[in-house]
């Protein structure tokens, strides 16, 4: 089934003030891509602000707490992340997972408070280089996706991010031929638990996408856009990687 490709930018923990400018440059080329969904999950600070100065834009966060609120000092909830501009979230991502001793439990609560606040969500999954190479990549990758999969699933709602976590930030990027099989599998069983739901639900490839590779990368079939980190930083990085997805669309 073919879908819109969706190009969302992770900045992690990067991102003052000024580099707003770069938002709005990524705002405006995304206006000029009617075809592709384009997002920045910026970081907690900037989502107000972001969002007034670049209304046409899609802007997220990059993670939620699973509570609606309480005595969680630092935390953030997914009615704040809303509050301040947010239509999506991040939930699960590696550095959440290995940082933070996120587990696929926490992780699906996650997915759910961002649900019940109105938001989307874009839930990963990936498997650390030790893994792959132990031949467990495929069952580290569904184990996480079912562990981790919200109550009241919906294509409307959730996207999927498969993130090798070797290739996060290393420049290093599986073959086309894996990406395609680890797709084909998410895709599978995101049909077999959801029916038309899970064939329409959009898998993001994510894991040193860049210019040079995100045509090649998003050209895989079931790979239904990118979740790019480092590329995302700036307009003239994060642009090209629209412009790839425009050039494929569906
Ligand atoms: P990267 O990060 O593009 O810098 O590898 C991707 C991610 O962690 O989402």
């Amino acid at each position: 089934m073919a879908k819109k490709f969706l190009i969302t930018g992770n900045w992690k923990m990067h991102g003052l003030a000024a580099s707003l400018r770069e938002i709005g440059a990524i705002a405006g080329h995304a206006a000029q891509c009617s075809g592709v969904d384009v997002a920045i999950c910026c970081p907690a600070t900037l989502i107000e602000r972001a969002a007034r100065y670049a209304p046409t834009l899609t802007i997220g966060g990059q993670d939620c707490h699973s509570q609606v609120q309480g005595a969680h000092t630092g935390e953030v909830a997914a009615a704040m992340l809303a509050d301040a501009g947010a239509r999506l979230t991040i939930v699960g991502h590696s550095e959440r997972r290995s940082d933070n001793g996120e587990t696929d439990a926490i992780v699906k609560a996650k997915a759910e408070a961002a649900r019940a606040a109105g938001l989307g969500a874009i839930l990963c999954v990936g498997e650390t280089e030790a893994q792959r190479d132990a031949g467990q990549a495929a069952s580290v990758v569904l184990a996480q996706l079912l562990g981790s999969m919200p109550d009241g699933a919906g294509c409307d709602w959730l996207t999927i991010a498969y993130e090798p976590v070797w290739a996060i930030g290393t420049g290093r990027v599986p073959a086309a031929a894996d990406v395609a099989e680890m797709h084909q599998l998410i895709r599978s069983q995101l049909a077999a638990s959801l029916g038309e739901d899970g064939d329409a639900m959009r898998i993001l490839y994510g894991g040193s996408m860049k210019a040079s590779n995100a045509a090649e990368l998003l050209a895989v079939p079931n790979v239904d856009g990118g979740l790019v980190g480092g590329a995302s930083l700036t307009a003239d990085a994060f642009c090209p990687i629209i412009d790839a997805a425009a050039q494929l669309q569906r």
